[in-house]
């Protein structure tokens, strides 16, 4: 039998100051979070040295929402792998459908800064999604399986077995109309299958596979149902410590 334990992992996008962000965590009751689930907070890189600091010892893990792939150097505005590791950083957003639709994203780019990752132990999160153009024209499996194999492109069997992936439709991001329970199982039932042509079934059922879109505490537990969906990636739901909490418990 498989047993893959859920993440629900905030990501905050660009809201929150340091100093709300302090406060987010001493919200939280972190001494009475579930133990069967993963939780991680993804914050603006100012945030990152004093929520790790303060999160140490509990079982919240810290994450980024974007990393450079190279060490270091002459690459203005970047931060590197080590830096986020020297502060404690444990996770990382990759190639966010917000990144990919702004900021020059590509499927190349997602998999330097992947493999980088992986092999300094950084969890990444890998994000997958259609946009609405796709989806209506049917094309959602292609690109997501697309976006997967490029992603995860030359990964270790080891490597791979680490990472988790978000499936997050670009319709359902911050549009309040999340996707049915149904259509996101079967997805990422698809996403696990992508995975099992690449390597096999042993290493796919390992993979956590995340969705994410519209999530709250009211939808998730739907979503939680369904047998290849391992958690969340939550964005406007995570920004406050109750709706945050309930995410967790529900998981
Ligand atoms: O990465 C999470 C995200 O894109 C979903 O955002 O606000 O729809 O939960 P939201």
């Amino acid at each position: 039998t498989i047993t893959r334990t859920p993440v629900i992992a905030g990501n905050w996008k660009m809201y929150k100051t340091v100093e709300e962000a302090k406060e987010f965590l001493r919200a939280l009751p972190l001494s009475t979070l579930p133990d069967d689930v993963e939780v991680v907070i993804c914050a603006p890189y100012l945030c990152l040295p004093s929520l790790a600091e303060q999160a140490q010892g509990s079982k919240v893990g810290i994450g980024a929402q974007n990393v450079h792939w190279e060490t270091e150097g002459a690459y203005t505005g970047e931060i590197s792998i080590p830096m986020l590791k020297a502060v404690g950083v444990q996770y990382v957003i990759i190639g966010h459908s917000e990144r990919r639709a702004y900021f020059g994203e590509t499927d190349e780019t997602v998999n330097k800064k992947v493999k980088a990752a992986v092999k300094t132990g950084l969890i990444p999160i890998i994000c997958v999604g259609e946009t609405l153009e796709e989806r209506e024209n049917e094309q959602t499996k292609a690109v997501v399986e697309r976006q997967v194999r490029a992603a995860i492109d030359g990964l270790s069997s080891d490597q791979v077995k680490k990472a988790i992936i978000a499936y997050e439709p670009v319709w359902a991001i911050g549009t309040g109309k999340a996707s049915t329970a149904e259509d996101a199982g079967e997805v990422i039932s698809f996403i696990r299958k992508t995975v099992a042509a690449g390597y096999d079934w042993q290493i796919a059922n390992e993979v956590r596979i995340q969705y994410g879109g519209s999530v709250k505490p009211e939808n998730i537990a739907s979503f939680l149902e369904q047998t290849d969906i391992d958690g969340a990636l939550v964005g406007g739901a995570s920004l406050k410590p109750d709706s945050f909490m309930a995410l967790v418990l529900a998981a």
